[in-house]
């Protein structure tokens, strides 16, 4: 008996982590503690807690009077909608939640167990970085753990919440994985802080600008979700989850019960402007086509002239990709190809099928674009549509010029259908570009070079403004009525449901990074 008490004593010494003062300040700060976080993100009562006891061995710097169980983090494994999860949360109580060679260790016997039985690893981080007193096996332990991230990418999910600290090189774990989510006002992200970037580029910046959600999710694309609070960041990982199967082998949960308002299909023959030069926001035609409030978009701030995301089709989880024409009209550039090849490689790795809606006057032009690598950047998006294996059907609402039109899952990269609207403009370029260039002789030798301009304009219009020429070449498969579009989805992806595709024998492929 007095074992059996010492052992429940023993238990609840480990769910203060570093004191009550200490949580205190947390929830001062608008954060939860790695224990609430936890079980706000399981299943109630799931949460089975592994490595509760383990401590540090270091004794440098006074360490060996610091030591509590289970030394910063908590890891495990639980349930998300009834489905297997593993864990790790960050204790910032502990010594600032900072990685120690056993802090380290207990996260890679997660990411191990979750790599054995095939299910997400989900990172809660909230920490000060490698352990300071430790030194170098903190350093190892990080390289441990990144190691692991690479092995595991496109074989289980790999989910990162960012809920306070997160900087130098820890910043490359939550890098490595599939999505992050960060906390607004309670978390950053950076390689070196204010301080380091003051000393050495003069330029003054907050942690929040330099790093915060907002500045991941706009400018440098690293945070795919922004939450306003953590309680928020954690529904939205549970939300995500309900749309990924649980490894690369398995499909998507396919629940059995959907609902479509058919009234939608009516708004979708009048949601393209008359005017093919006027922007439409395209989610609202992703909305009027899928089930119901399923569409989740991902990296909702970044690059928004792409938008990326995940939903569902009578049930079926679909990854959609579509240009569009209310950002930039729609244009492609260097991060909305980063964007797109990054989601469809996502897709792709887990049997998640892909549906583009194109509408896309071509590449960006001009010299930034072209000096920081467009070429090459454009070339992920060609390499990942290529490259993937899922089902894929487009749909061409407007404009597929040019090479945007061969990069956005056009039929010869391997698209298993393709869909035009009416509507459908797909030409090499523009009327007003092209007949600029091949009647160029004709309009400079003309009285009135302005007319001229413009009947050389609407005759190459008629040619190829129109979904016809490609119909024709079978280029596309079907020229649709919007309100169409929802019915041979769902046939389409039911017809490929069985699709097997292999790629030739490889060790893999060299994307153009
Ligand atoms: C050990 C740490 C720690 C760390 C914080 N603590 N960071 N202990 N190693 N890295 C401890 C503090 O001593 C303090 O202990 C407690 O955690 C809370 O920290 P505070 O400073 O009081 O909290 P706050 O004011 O909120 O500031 C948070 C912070 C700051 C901004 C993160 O603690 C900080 O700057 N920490 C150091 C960050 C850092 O330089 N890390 C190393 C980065 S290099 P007490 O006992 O007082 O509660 C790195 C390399 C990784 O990580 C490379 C991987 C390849």
């Amino acid at each position: 008996m007095m074992k059996n008490e010492q052992l429940l004593e023993r238990r609840e010494a480990t769910k203060v982590g570093g004191g009550t003062a200490r949580i205190e300040k947390q929830h001062q700060q608008g954060k939860l503690t790695a224990r609430e976080r936890i079980t706000l993100l399981l299943d109630e009562g799931s949460f089975e807690e592994i490595g509760a006891f383990v401590e540090h061995r270091s004794n440098s710097f006074g360490l060996d009077k610091n030591i509590i169980p289970g030394d910063g983090v908590i890891t495990g494994f639980g349930t998300v909608h009834g489905r297997l999860v593993y864990v790790f949360s960050q204790d910032f109580t502990v010594l600032g939640g900072s990685l120690s060679e056993t802090h380290a260790s207990k996260i890679c016997r997660v990411m191990d167990l979750a790599m054995k039985n095939g299910a997400p690893i989900i990172g809660l981080n909230d920490s000060g970085g490698a352990r300071i007193q430790e030194g170098v096996v903190s350093l190892a332990g990080y390289a441990d753990i990144f190691f692991r991230n690479t092995r595991a990418s496109g074989v289980i999910p790999q989910i990162s919440v960012i809920m306070g600290p997160c900087a130098g090189g820890a910043v490359y774990s939550p890098a490595l994985t599939d999505f992050v989510f960060m906390v607004e006002d309670t978390s950053y992200m950076f390689v070196t802080g204010p301080n380091v970037v003051k000393t050495v580029t003069h330029e003054e910046v907050s942690s929040e600008d330099l790093g915060g959600a907002k500045a991941h999710a706009e400018k440098s694309g690293v945070n795919h979700f922004t939450a306003a609070n953590d309680v928020e960041a954690l529904r939205q990982v549970r939300d995500l989850l309900s749309y990924l199967p649980q490894n690369c082998d398995e499909n998507a949960p396919h629940p059995s019960v959907h609902h479509f308002n058919e009234s939608k299909t009516e708004q979708l023959k009048t949601i393209l402007p008359d005017n093919n030069q006027m922007p439409y926001d395209m989610k609202k035609v992703i909305d009027c086509i899928v089930d119901d409030h399923t569409f989740r978009e991902v990296h909702a701030d970044f690059a928004k002239n792409i938008v990326v995301g995940f939903a569902r089709l009578e049930g079926r989880t679909i990854g959609v990709v579509a240009n569009q024409p209310a950002a930039l009209a729609g244009v492609l550039d260097i991060d909305a190809s980063r964007k797109g090849a990054r989601f469809v490689r996502f897709c792709d790795s887990f049997n998640i099928p892909l549906l583009v809606f194109e509408d896309v006057p071509g590449f960006l032009p001009g010299t930034d674009q072209e000096w920081r690598g467009i070429i090459n950047h454009g070339a992920k998006l060609l390499y990942a549509f290529s490259e993937a294996t899922v089902p894929r059907i487009t749909v061409i609402t407007r404009k597929a010029y040019g090479g945007a039109y061969c990069v956005m899952n056009s039929k010869s990269v391997g698209a298993d259908l393709s869909f035009a609207w009416p509507t459908a403009e797909i030409a090499v370029m523009g009327a007003k570009g092209a007949a600029e260039i091949i009647f160029r002789k004709e309009i400079a030798d003309a009285q009135d070079k302005n007319a001229k301009w413009l009947e050389k304009e609407q005759e190459y219009a008629d040619l190829f403004a129109n979904p016809y020429r490609a119909a024709e070449r079978g280029i596309i498969d079907a020229v649709i009525l919007p309100e169409e579009t929802r019915e041979k989805l769902i046939r389409g992806f039911k017809m490929l449901e069985k699709k097997a595709e292999v790629l030739p024998r490889k060790k893999h492929g060299n994307i153009p990074l």
